[in-house]
């Protein structure tokens, strides 16, 4: 299993095998440096919460009925400015199979493989990847519905999950 020479650990990834080879190379590129791995890593922890806390305070500061704009657009917006700006890659997807934009559906291997792994139970996952010779972490966490708000909108869904955030960002 080529992803857990990397070190990685985490026994999910062994489903996550297969997308790696979207990237089309045939020959398996030098194992990045586990401290730039970890920096990635501590770079998602930081956008996470990061994102989550702007999520929950824009719902709770703006948001009190169905016709208001959710905070989703919001991080949406923000996500856009940040794949410009060529920091990093994030998206909100959904897990329930009824999302409120069908956009935020998974469609990568890795989106789908981390929707099956957060609903059944998982708050974290990640594979290393290369995309034109240059290694990527990729990584999805858990979104539940943190609070009432979400559940107006969003209705009541299995085990409280609504969705995950998936990010692509470069291991330098
Ligand atoms: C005002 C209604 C509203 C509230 C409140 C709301 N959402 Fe949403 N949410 C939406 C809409 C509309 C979208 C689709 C946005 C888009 O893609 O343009 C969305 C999208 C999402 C998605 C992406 C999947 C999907 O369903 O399209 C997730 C995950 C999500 N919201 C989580 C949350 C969480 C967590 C909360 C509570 C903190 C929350 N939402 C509160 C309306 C709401």
């Amino acid at each position: 299993m080529r992803v857990m020479r990397f070190g990685l650990g985490v026994a999910f990834l062994g489903i996550l095998a297969c997308p790696r080879m979207e990237t089309g190379i045939a020959v398996e590129p030098a194992k990045p440096d586990s401290q730039a791995v970890e920096r990635a890593r501590e770079q998602v922890r930081m956008l996470d919460t990061l994102y989550k806390n702007a999520v929950v305070s824009i719902t709770k500061n703006y948001v009190n009925q169905q016709a208001d704009v959710p905070a989703a657009a919001v991080a949406k917006d923000v996500f856009k400015a940040m794949k410009d700006g060529h920091y990093h890659n994030a998206r909100l997807i959904d897990v329930t199979g009824r999302p409120k934009n069908k956009e935020n559906i998974a469609r990568t291997d890795f989106e789908k493989a981390a929707v099956e792994a957060i609903r059944s139970g998982k708050e974290y996952v990640e594979e290393i990847a290369f995309v034109d010779g240059r290694p990527i972490l990729r990584a999805a966490t858990v979104v539940p519905a943190v609070m009432e708000q979400c559940i107006i909108c969003h209705g009541k869904r299995e085990k409280n999950l609504l969705g995950t955030i998936i990010y692509e960002l470069p291991i330098k």
